[in-house]
């Protein structure tokens, strides 16, 4: 009786383990033809469960996903195809030829690893969380050769690769091993950022392989191959030394900010520990076109020039604003704003196209008479500057610290904003 009484347990035992197998793999090679989907909440787990691979809401909409790796309690820190989202019906499969691929609901391939026929028999989401695509002998694709927005300790970022959010892009340079951050859009790009750690190094060499690292004890470091002492330091995290079971990681926000930060196993917030850029309203673009960027306390808070403009998209002030009456509207009949402690961003090579020698008069007339100036900036730093804004897309930035006047061209009359009340 005992005997016939432990069946059912026992079939129930099987049954799950047939459920739960090919739908949790901790850390064990996931074979040819395995999938995942919004829908099964599968995961591809690396052996002691410190990173998982798996759909997750995205942040953009909740009814569609992307294909993550994410560390033990959420931080995450890669994605297929660079954050491309999928509706509930789609999947990404490692094929039966070895090829891993994103695929949305109406069958369409959004990302794929492009290892095809090159011998791919398992993949592996190892305890370091890159995700490896391998033969018995070798690696043929990782997920580290590939960072989306952030690199994990362990993980190498060398200047072949780029860091992406929206329309910002990190990368190292190949010589100087500079660090730099691009603001892009379809025609131009703006590099606001453009920083060498240690000048006696990068002044005087030129780089082979610059290579950035963040250790385990909180250290970012720039490793070169003809840096034959030491690394050079680009930063210690605030919280340096500090030990414990957590992860450190490197991360490019959409703010346009890179970031290092540290995450305890198992929570779901990341504390961050420096910024390369310590003005956050020196970042290119982080108000869009035409808006201002300035401080509310400690928070960048973004706005427009004058009641001229309006919020492009009041939901999202950081989408920028646009004129009520469109300057061919009034041909003519424009005129030139007056902007206190505030500055148009101007970042090299454009400085050189933009800038002249001349008063803060000659500053607002100039732009006034040419087609197409937009804004000026007179510094009134004694450089003597004027930046004349052509460009299609201006960024501001306003701080009671700053010198400069500004103008910018609206259709008559000028509307001033009531005085900040900061
Ligand atoms: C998994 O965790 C155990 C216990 O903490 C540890 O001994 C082991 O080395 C870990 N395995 C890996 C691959 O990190
Ligand atoms: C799948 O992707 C294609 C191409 O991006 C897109 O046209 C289509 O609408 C997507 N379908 C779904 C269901 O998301
Ligand atoms: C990195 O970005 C640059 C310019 O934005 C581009 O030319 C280059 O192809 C990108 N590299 C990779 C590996 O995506
Ligand atoms: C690297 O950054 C320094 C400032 O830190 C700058 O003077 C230098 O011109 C930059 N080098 C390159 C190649 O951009
Ligand atoms: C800068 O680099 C030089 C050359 O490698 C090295 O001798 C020096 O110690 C470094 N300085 C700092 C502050 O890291
Ligand atoms: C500035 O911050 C205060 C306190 O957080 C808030 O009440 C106020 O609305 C903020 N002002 C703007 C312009 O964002
Ligand atoms: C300029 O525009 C204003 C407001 O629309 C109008 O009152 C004024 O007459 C215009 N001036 C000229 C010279 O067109």
């Amino acid at each position: 009786m005992p005997a016939l009484q432990q069946r059912p347990g026992d079939l129930a035992l099987l049954c799950c383990f047939a459920l739960l197998l090919p739908l949790l793999s901790h850390g064990a090679d996931i074979p040819l033809g395995s999938t995942l989907s919004p829908r099964n909440s599968a995961s591809w787990s690396s052996p002691n469960n410190t990173f998982s691979l798996s759909f997750t809401p995205s942040s953009t909409s909740p009814s569609l996903f992307v294909a993550a790796i994410t560390y033990a309690g959420g931080v995450p820190v890669w994605s297929a195809g660079a954050g491309a989202a999928v509706d509930s019906g789609g999947s990404l499969r490692l094929s039966s030829s070895g090829d891993l691929e994103l695929i949305n609901g109406s069958g369409v391939v959004l990302w794929s690893s492009m290892t095809g026929g090159q011998g791919v028999t398992a993949a592996t989401v190892e305890e370091s969380g890159n995700l490896v695509l391998k033969n018995s002998k070798t690696t043929l694709w990782q997920s580290f050769d590939h960072p989306t927005d952030t690199v994990v300790m362990s993980q190498k970022f060398t200047s072949r690769m780029n860091l992406t959010t929206g329309p910002y892009v990190f990368s190292v340079d190949k010589s100087s091993g500079n660090l730099t951050l691009r603001w892009t859009s379809e025609n131009t790009a703006v590099t606001y950022f453009n920083k060498g750690y240690n000048t006696s190094f990068t002044g005087h060499m030129t780089l082979s392989s610059p290579t950035l690292t963040i250790q385990t004890n909180g250290l970012v470091l720039l490793t070169d191959r003809r840096l034959t002492s030491s690394p050079v330091v680009v930063a210690y995290s605030s919280n340096y030394g500090e030990s414990g079971d957590m992860l450190r990681f490197l991360r490019l926000d959409s703010d346009g900010n890179l970031r290092a930060y540290s995450a305890a196993r198992g929570g779901d917030a990341a504390s961050e520990q420096w910024s390369a850029v310590a003005d956050q309203c020196q970042v290119f673009g982080y108000c869009g076109d035409m808006g201002v960027c300035s401080y509310n306390g400690t928070s960048p808070v973004c706005g427009c020039p004058s009641q001229n403009f309006q919020l492009s998209n009041p939901s999202n002030p950081r989408d920028g604003c646009r004129r009520k009456v469109d300057l061919e509207n009034c041909p003519g009949n424009t005129t030139m704003l007056q902007l206190d402690n505030t500055q148009f961003l101007t970042y090299p090579p454009e400085v050189a196209a933009e800038q002249f020698f001349v008063g803060i008069t000659a500053c607002r007339l100039n732009c006034l008479a040419a087609g197409s100036c937009v804004a000026s900036t007179a510094l009134s730093d004694g450089s003597g500057l004027c930046w004349l804004k052509v460009s299609n897309f201006v960024s501001a930035y306003r701080s009671p610290a700053l010198p400069s006047t500004s103008f910018v061209k609206v259709c008559f009359p000028g509307l001033p904003n009531p005085p900040p009340s900061l």
